[in-house]
């Protein structure tokens, strides 16, 4: 057979995906090794199911894949061609872009087995650092996760999101309950402390629109107020986050002699991420960020982040009107410093809380409380939206 591009014939790619894999194919195939793929080899696989803890029932399914893979020229060239894209490739080369999350002959992991191809580069990495493989364990169970998710979007064991290649670069860590990424501040909220207390003030970007809440207007809402914000060489004004995550109605003076900046956005930035697995317990959130603070010194000195961020759903103030005191997220929230967001809407809330974001209200599921809460509250028209929060490192 020639292994040109008119291999795909037998692989019933999209025309565009194929386009796409054409222009770069030169120069990824003189690298295929012609005695076997390492990475499609049966042990290596094994180490794969062990080391992101796959579920036991998907085994079969990720060895039947990788063996359907190895056993046809096409496939592996093809696997090859995408780990060689995302993992050797030059910059220049991968702006070409590779479509990597494509599942060819029904095989449903053939994005995860591409991205563990850089396995020995990132277990190499952890080493160099001296980081305990149990980090790099927790942190590849990502693949499991998003298994999980697989199974319940398509009824099939497979895998096949992006977000795991950030596991592999490695960019994202889990620690305890958390993920950690390394990150840059992109809020426009500027984020003073005071030098004596600690106390935080986090300042509004000038000229938003906000409502009689004390959240950013949506399209469709009249302004109580507009926010402003002013330095001078004393002190800097500005419209603070209070406690309960909304703005306050009344800017507030800072004297920056008693004032630092401790963020502003561009500063480098522990990302917060919350993997879909188990209840969000307090304690091991607590631990996973007293893990953190001593983790990223101690293992990446050379990143040297201000503190932590995060944007979600699950830090949307207003859920604590509804959910008890006792609830897990609620719980959550209280271990963060939450201020709005001036993008701040429903999406996210009702794709993880529903499972759909386009569901319309009559089809959702009501299984649990949340469920029926946000269901009631969105018909008695209140309005959920992602929330922010910043912690100092
Ligand atoms: C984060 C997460 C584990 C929190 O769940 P939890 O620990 O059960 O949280 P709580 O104790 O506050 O739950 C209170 C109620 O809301 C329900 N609930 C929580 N998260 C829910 C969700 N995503 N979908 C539906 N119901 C949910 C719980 O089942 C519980 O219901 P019950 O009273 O009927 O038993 C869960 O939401 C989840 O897995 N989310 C997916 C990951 C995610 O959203 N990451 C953030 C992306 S930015």
């Amino acid at each position: 057979m020639n292994f040109d591009t008119s291999c795909f014939s037998q692989l019933n790619l999209p025309s565009e995906v194929i386009n796409q894999i054409s222009a770069a194919w030169q120069y990824s195939q003189p690298s295929f090794p012609v005695d076997g793929v390492y990475f499609l080899q049966e042990d290596y696989l094994r180490k794969m199911v062990d080391m992101t803890k796959l579920q036991k029932e998907a085994i079969p399914v990720f060895m039947e894949c990788g063996a359907k893979i190895h056993a046809n020229e096409a496939l592996a060239r093809l696997a090859w061609h995408c780990h060689w894209m995302l993992h050797i490739a030059s910059h220049e080369l991968q702006e070409i872009g590779v479509p990597w999350r494509i599942t060819p002959l029904d095989c449903t992991f053939f994005p995860a087995i591409v991205n563990l191809a850089a396995f020995p580069h990132v277990e190499a990495w952890y080493r160099q650092r001296g980081i305990p493989e149990n980090v790099l364990r927790d942190s590849l169970s990502v693949v499991s996760v998003w298994t999980q998710y697989f199974m319940e979007q398509n009824g099939l064991w497979g895998c096949d999101k992006s977000w795991m290649s950030n596991h592999v670069v490695p960019r994202i860590f889990r620690l305890h309950r958390l993920e950690f990424e390394f990150s840059s501040y992109h809020s426009p909220f500027k984020i003073y402390r005071h030098d004596g207390d600690g106390r935080l003030a986090m300042l509004a970007p000038p000229d938003q629109k906000v409502f009689a809440d004390g959240f950013f207007c949506q399209a469709d809402q009249e302004a109580s107020y507009t926010t402003t914000f002013t330095e001078t060489e004393t002190s800097v004004t500005g419209y603070p986050a209070l406690p309960n995550g909304r703005l306050a109605n009344q800017p507030v003076t800072l004297p920056l002699n008693e004032w630092s900046l401790c963020a502003q956005s561009g500063d480098p930035m522990l990302g917060v991420h919350i993997p879909a697995v188990d209840p969000l317990d307090y304690n091991e959130c607590k631990a996973a960020i007293e893990q953190a603070r001593d983790f990223f010194p101690r293992y990446c000195p050379e990143f040297k982040f201000k503190g932590f961020a995060c944007g979600s759903w699950l830090l949307d103030p207003t859920l604590q009107d509804f959910l008890p005191k006792t609830s897990n997220i609620v719980r959550f929230q209280s271990l963060f410093n939450l201020y709005p967001s001036p993008d701040g809407n429903d999406w996210q809330t009702r794709e993880r809380v529903f499972g759909n974001p386009d569901l319309p209200l009559d089809k959702v599921p009501l299984k649990t409380s949340l469920q029926r809460i946000v269901h009631d509250q969105i018909l008695n028209g209140h309005r959920f939206r992602s929330g922010c929060m910043f912690l100092p490192r």
